[in-house]
């Protein structure tokens, strides 16, 4: 079969729809017990499984079988109701037809019953561009509809849905599908096509499809058209997407961790002569910041599921930076790299805007704002913790009096300073010090 891969890998039956089991489950005890509503809700985000679980309810109705919970896959009925092609199974989208008009002749033609199959189905997209006026000439059919006919509205939006719909049916809600479920089924999809794919570039598809089936199949079709005959890699599935690569992600947040203003903005070098978006790297180095604040708050994350992204080597290097940049650091990190990102709309350099954003979150000690504080403090505290005998030994004698009477003789009450106080390049000096007390 040829065609796109979200259309070649439709669910047949209910056990194939991933990551939906809260819906697939009851629709299959529904059919199991007979206990059939004749109306249905199916809310969620595209790509998730709306119209495919209702081509499957369709198809559990209808099947030789049928009503079955699950439908054989290869009857007239099962076949013509997958592709589309069913006389009986009719889906209407409501952003075109939302119109009164259409609503009268489906009503009309609602009452013939069914031409081959047991069930007549309507299934109605985009449900939430029903009018009151269209839905009120379908009322009467929907409320009180012949035996065999049956509604599945589908909808994007279930808060828009009018309220005369929502209360005439039973309403599933479809969700995004989760990183792990996810990125096992593109796994048995990469095996079922034969195609050899590092397994490193799979989360990559998963974070770009964020949660839509649809999306992810979408995305590895687009890699799997430029792959080579060995298979997919990760450096080209990273040039494929213009995704920041990881490498440049861990020497960024290692390079902040260290306070290493010389590697920060080699990396911003790098990000740019490689032809890169700073935006992009932006937005990646936030979701990276984001992802280890949830790491430094939630020790056992990745036993948890919160890190399903991340290749378990990725995580081991993440776990090591959590601890060199505390939460505080971290947060603060973010908010400055996210206040970058919205001044970096519509600049027309953003690579100084990179830049700058760089120098700003390298440096607390340059700020008096209370994050800024916190994420000295933190320093302090983490090397006091890291045995107080190790202190630092180039504090400048001068800034130190006013702590060392409040904190005692300890050798780490000096200012949390690194050694080398950080440069911005070539932009001057960066006061290291805090200004001693009047
Ligand atoms: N839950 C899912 N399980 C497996 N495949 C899915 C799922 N959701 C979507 N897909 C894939 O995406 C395609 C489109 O899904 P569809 O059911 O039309 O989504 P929706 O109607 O929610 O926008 C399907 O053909 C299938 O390849
Ligand atoms: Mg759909
Ligand atoms: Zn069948």
């Amino acid at each position: 079969m040829s065609g796109a891969l979200y259309n070649r890998y439709r669910p047949a039956t209910f056990a194939q729809v991933v990551g939906q089991e809260h819906v697939t489950g009851a629709l299959m005890q529904a059919l199991r017990t007979g206990r059939l509503h004749h109306a249905y809700l199916f809310s969620g985000p595209r790509g998730c499984g709306k119209t495919s679980s209702a081509r499957i309810l369709a198809a559990s109705l209808n099947c030789v079988n049928g009503p079955t919970p699950e439908p054989c896959g290869v009857c007239e009925q099962c076949v013509s109701i997958r592709r589309g092609v069913s006389m009986d199974v009719t889906e209407i989208d409501a952003a075109s037809h939302g119109l009164v008009d259409d609503a009268r002749d489906l009503r009309e033609r609602a009452f013939f019953a069914p031409a081959s199959a047991r069930f007549k189905v309507y299934v109605v997209d985009e449900a939430h561009m029903v009018t009151a006026a269209a839905f009120n000439a379908l009322l009467k059919v929907v409320e009180e509809p012949p035996p065999y006919l049956k509604f599945v509205f589908a909808t994007t939006e279930p808060d828009k849905v009018i309220a005369t719909i929502r209360s005439r049916t039973h309403h599933y809600a479809f969700r995004l599908v989760p990183p792990g479920a996810l990125r096992d089924h593109l796994t048995s999809v990469c095996t079922s096509e034969g195609v050899d794919v590092d397994p490193a570039v799979l989360p990559l598809v998963v974070r770009a499809g964020a949660g839509s089936v649809r999306d992810s199949l979408s995305v590895l079709d687009q890699l799997l058209a430029g792959a080579g005959p060995d298979g997919l890699g990760y450096d080209r599935a990273v040039a494929l997407l213009g995704l920041t690569d990881g490498v440049l992600l861990d020497e960024a947040v290692d390079a902040l961790a260290a306070r290493d203003g010389a590697t920060s903005f080699t990396v911003v070098d790098k990000v740019v002569s490689s032809g890169h978006d700073p935006r992009r790297f932006a937005m990646d180095l936030l979701e990276r910041l984001r992802d280890l604040i949830v790491f430094a708050a939630v020790p056992d994350a990745p036993a948890k599921g919160l890190l399903e992204n991340y290749s378990l080597d990725q995580i081991e290097r993440m776990r090591g930076q959590c601890g060199r940049m505390g939460p505080a650091e971290l947060s603060r990190a973010a908010d400055v790299v996210h206040a970058g990102l919205k001044e970096m709309r519509g600049t027309t350099s953003p690579r100084l805007l990179l830049e700058l954003v760089m120098a700003r979150a390298l440096l607390p000690a340059a700020g008096s704002d209370p994050s800024a504080l916190l994420v000295r403090l933190e320093r302090l505290e983490r090397r006091a913790e890291a045995g107080g005998n190790t202190g630092p030994s180039h504090d400048d004698a001068a800034a130190a009096p006013a702590a060392a009477t409040t904190t005692g003789p300890g050798p780490s009450a000096g200012p949390a300073q690194p050694p080398t106080p950080a440069r911005v390049s070539g932009t001057g000096e960066v006061r290291a010090q805090p200004a001693p007390g009047p």
